[in-house]
C-alpha cells in the first residue's frame, strides 16, 4: 500500500531511490528498502524497520551500494509485522531476483504451501515473498525472465503494483500493476518507475499511467509496454503540471499547517474556472440535461474524509435538486448490493483516485450499469480514468495524511455540481442561485478572513488539549462537519473524540456527558442555530464545557452559554461548512502540536489506502 520508486539510468540509482522515498514518506510506512544492480550483476539490498533516516544511516557505515539501476520500497505492513525481514525489496532463495510490492497477494498461502513441498524455504512472513520465490522457480524452468513474469502474472490473485530486478539481467528492471497505483516517468538521464508522481517531480514530469494486467520493461535509454497478452502497446505520455516546490514544506513546520494555509488559493483555482460571469460553468459535464435525464437517485461512496465530503453533499444536494441522495463508505457499498442501474447516478470522491475501495465501489456501479462521475484531486489517477465524467480539484499535491485542502476543494466542487444542475433542471429559483454565485466568488476571501483568526484557535488548542475524550454536536450540515472535525482531531492527537447529530444526543450518548467534557457544539447552519442552541443548553446543563462555533450573525445568541467561540463570517447557509471546517482544522492541529505528535505522519494511518 505504500511506497516505489525504481530507476534505470546513467547515474547511481540509489540517492536516486533514497530521495523518491523521502518524498513518499508522507504516505505512512513502517520499514525502507532498497536494492541496487551492478553492471556486472552484482544484485545489493539493504533494509530496514522504521523510518528511511534509520536505513540512511545503515547505509552511510557501510561501502554504498553501487549501480546505475535499483528498485525502492517503503512498506505499510499487511502480512507480517514490521520487522528488518519483512521489509522489501524481497529477495528468491538463489537471490537472482529482487521484487517490491504494493498491495496484498491474496492466493499467497496456497502458493507458498505448494513451493515449501518443492523444497523452497521462505525467510519472511509476507505474502510479498511468494512473488519472488514464484518468479525465481518458474524462471529456473523457463530461462527467459519475461516468461517467468507472465506465469507469475497468471498465478497471483489479488492486488499489486510491483518493481523487479534479475542479476542476469542486470540492465532492466521490469514492472507490472493490478489494482494498485504504478506510473513510469520519463527523465533525461534515465526512466523511472513510481507509486506516487510526487516521487519523481523533481526528475521529470513527463508520465505514462500503467493500466491493470499491464507489464513494462524499463531500461536506461528505453521503455516497453505489453498488455496481457503480451502485445507491446503505444500508450500516451501526460505532463504533470505540480512543480516540485508545491510538494515541500516551504518554511512551514508541518505539510498540514501549510495545507491549511493555502486553502484560499485551492479553493480560488477550483471555482473560477468554472464561474464565467456570475454563471457556473461545467464543461465537464458536456450535456448536463442528458446526463439527468433518467436519473432518480444519486449516491455518493467515499471514504474517510471523502464521505464526510458526501455527507454534506447528501444535505445540499437534496436541497437543491429535490432528488433522493445517499451518502455511502465505499467499503460498505460494495458488499451492500446496492440498488443500481442506469437511473442511479454515482459520485466517487477521492483526492488520491487510488483508494481501493472507493475504485471498487466505482467498478460496481459501472457493472450494474450506472453513470459515474468522480471528483478526484491527482490528475491521471485509476479513479479519474475509469469515470465516466471527472470533475478535478484543483487543491495542488497533497502530502499530509490528514486532509484539510482537498476536503474543502472537494466539498466546493460538489456543491458547484449541486447548484449547477438544480439550475439546469429548472429546480433553483434565479434569486437563489445569484446567491449562491455570489457566495462562491466570495468564498476565497473569507477563507482568508477564518485563517487571519489562527491566534484565536492556537490559544484555545492551548487551554483543551489535555481533555482525553471530545464530542462534536450538529444538525443537519453542521452534524456533517462536525464528523470531519472530530476525524481530523482522531487522526493527528489520538484523542477519542465522537460526532454525533445533536438531536440524537439524547436517545444515549448524553449519558457520557459529565462535569468537564469538552463539546464542540457547531451552530453555524442558520435555519438550525435555536435548535442547536437548546442542545449547548442540554449538555452544559450537565457539567459539559462547550466550545460553540457559529456566524458573525448568531455569535451573540450562542455566545452566551459557550465557554470558548469560534465565530466565522457569514456565507450563503449551503456553503457555510465550508468556511466552518478550517477552525476545526487549526484546532485539531494545535491540539495535536501541544501534545507533541507526528502531525503529518500519525501512528498506523497512511494517505492513501491501496488495500482492503
Ligand atoms: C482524512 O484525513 C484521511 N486521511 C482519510 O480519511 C481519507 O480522506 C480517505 O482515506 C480517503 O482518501 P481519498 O480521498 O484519497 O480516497
Ligand atoms: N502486503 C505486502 C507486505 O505486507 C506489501 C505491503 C505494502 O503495500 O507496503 O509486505
Amino acid at each position: 500500500m505504500c511506497g516505489i520508486v525504481g530507476f534505470a539510468g546513467k547515474k547511481e540509482a540509489l540517492p536516486i531511490l533514497l530521495d523518491g522515498l523521502e518524498r513518499l514518506e508522507y504516505r505512512g510506512y513502517d520499514s525502507a528498502g532498497v536494492a541496487v544492480v551492478s553492471l556486472d550483476g552484482d544484485l545489493q539490498v539493504k533494509k530496514s524497520k522504521g523510518r528511511l533516516s534509520v536505513l540512511r544511516e545503515i547505509l552511510d557505515t557501510q561501502s554504498p551500494l553501487s549501480g546505475n539501476i535499483g528498485i525502492g520500497h517503503t512498506r505499510w505492513a499487511t502480512h507480517g509485522e514490521p520487522n528488518d525481514t519483512n521489509a522489501h525489496p524481497h529477495v528468491g532463495q538463489e537471490g537472482k531476483i529482487a521484487v517490491v510490492h504494493n498491495g496484498i497477494i491474496e492466493n499467497y498461502l496456497e502458493i507458498k504451501k505448494s513451493l515449501i513441498r518443492k523444497g523452497i524455504v521462505f525467510s519472511s512472513d509476507t505474502d510479498t515473498e511468494v512473488i519472488v520465490q514464484l518468479l525465481e522457480y518458474y524462471y529456473r524452468k523457463k530461462s527467459n525472465l519475461m516468461d517467468a513474469v507472465y506465469a507469475v502474472l497468471n498465478r497471483i490473485k489479488g492486488a499489486y503494483a510491483m518493481g523487479i530486478l534479475c542479476s542476469d539481467n542486470p540492465g532492466q528492471m521490469i514492472a507490472a500493476r493490478k489494482d494498485a497505483p504504478l506510473l513510469i516517468g520519463y527523465g533525461e538521464d534515465g526512466n523511472y518507475i513510481a507509486s506516487d508522481v510526487t516521487a519523481l517531480l523533481a526528475h521529470t514530469r513527463t508520465v505514462t499511467y500503467m493500466e491493470d494486467d499491464e507489464v513494462a520493461v524499463i531500461t536506461a535509454d528505453d521503455v516497453q509496454i505489453f498488455d496481457r497478452d503480451r502485445f507491446q502497446l503505444e500508450k500516451e505520455k501526460h505532463e504533470i503540471e505540480w512543480d516540485v516546490s508545491a510538494a515541500e514544506k516551504g518554511g512551514y513546520a508541518h505539510f498540514m499547517l501549510k495545507e491549511i494555509m493555502e486553502q484560499p488559493e485551492a479553493v480560488r483555482k477550483t471555482i473560477s474556472p468554472r464561474l464565467a460571469d456570475g454563471e457556473i460553468v461545467l464543461e465537464e459535464l458536456r450535456d448536463a440535461k442528458e446526463l439527468m435525464k433518467n436519473i432518480s437517485r444519486i449516491y455518493i461512496v467515499a471514504c474517510g474524509s471523502a464521505y464526510h465530503v458526501g455527507m454534506v453533499g447528501k444535505y445540499a444536494l437534496e436541497k437543491m435538486m429535490h432528488i433522493p441522495v445517499e451518502a455511502c463508505l465505499a467499503s460498505e457499498f460494495r458488499y451492500s448490493e446496492p440498488i443500481l442501474g442506469e437511473s442511479s447516478l454515482v459520485i466517487i470522491i477521492s483526492q488520491s483516485g487510488e483508494t481501493l475501495d472507493s475504485m471498487a465501489a466505482l467498478r460496481e456501479a459501472k457493472r450494474r450499469g450506472s453513470k459515474v462521475l468522480s471528483i478526484v484531486n491527482v490528475m491521471g489517477s485509476s479513479i479519474a480514468r475509469e469515470s465516466d465524467y471527472v470533475l478535478y480539484t484543483w487543491a495542488g499535491p497533497e502530502i499530509a495524511v490528514a486532509t484539510t485542502k482537498a476536503y474543502t476543494t472537494q466539498m466546493v466542487l460538489l456543491l458547484m455540481f449541486g447548484v449547477y444542475l438544480a439550475k439546469q433542471l429548472d429546480r433553483m429559483e434565479q434569486e437563489e442561485y445569484m446567491a449562491v454565485t455570489r457566495g462562491l466568488q466570495e468564498l476565497p476571501e473569507k477563507i482568508s478572513i477564518v485563517l487571519s483568526d489562527i491566534d484565536h484557535y492556537q490559544k484555545a488548542a492551548s487551554r483543551y488539549f489535555n481533555h482525553n475524550s471530545v464530542f462534536y454536536i450538529g444538525r443537519n450540515l453542521d452534524y456533517a462537519l462536525g464528523l470531519e472535525g472530530s476525524l481530523k482531531l482522531k487522526e493527528i492527537s489520538y484523542i477519542h473524540s465522537e460526532s454525533y447529530a445533536a438531536g440524537e444526543l439524547k436517545h444515549g450518548t448524553i449519558s457520557l456527558i459529565e462535569h468537564g467534557t469538552l463539546v464542540v457544539a457547531l451552530a453555524t447552519y442558520e435555519p438550525l442555530v435555536e435548535k442547536s442552541l437548546s442542545n449547548i443548553v442540554e449538555v452544559k446543563s450537565r457539567g459539559a464545557e462547550v466550545i460553540a462555533m457559529t456566524t458573525e450573525l448568531t455569535a451573540s445568541l450562542i455566545g452566551s452559554q459557550a465557554s470558548e467561540m469560534f465565530v466565522i463570517p457569514k456565507t450563503h447557509s449551503l456553503l457555510q461548512s465550508v468556511l466552518g471546517v478550517i477552525p476545526l482544522q487549526l484546532f485539531a492541529y494545535y491540539v495535536a502540536l501541544n501534545r507533541g505528535c507526528d502531525i503529518d505522519k500519525p501512528r498506523n494511518l497512511a494517505k492513501s489506502v491501496t488495500v482492503e
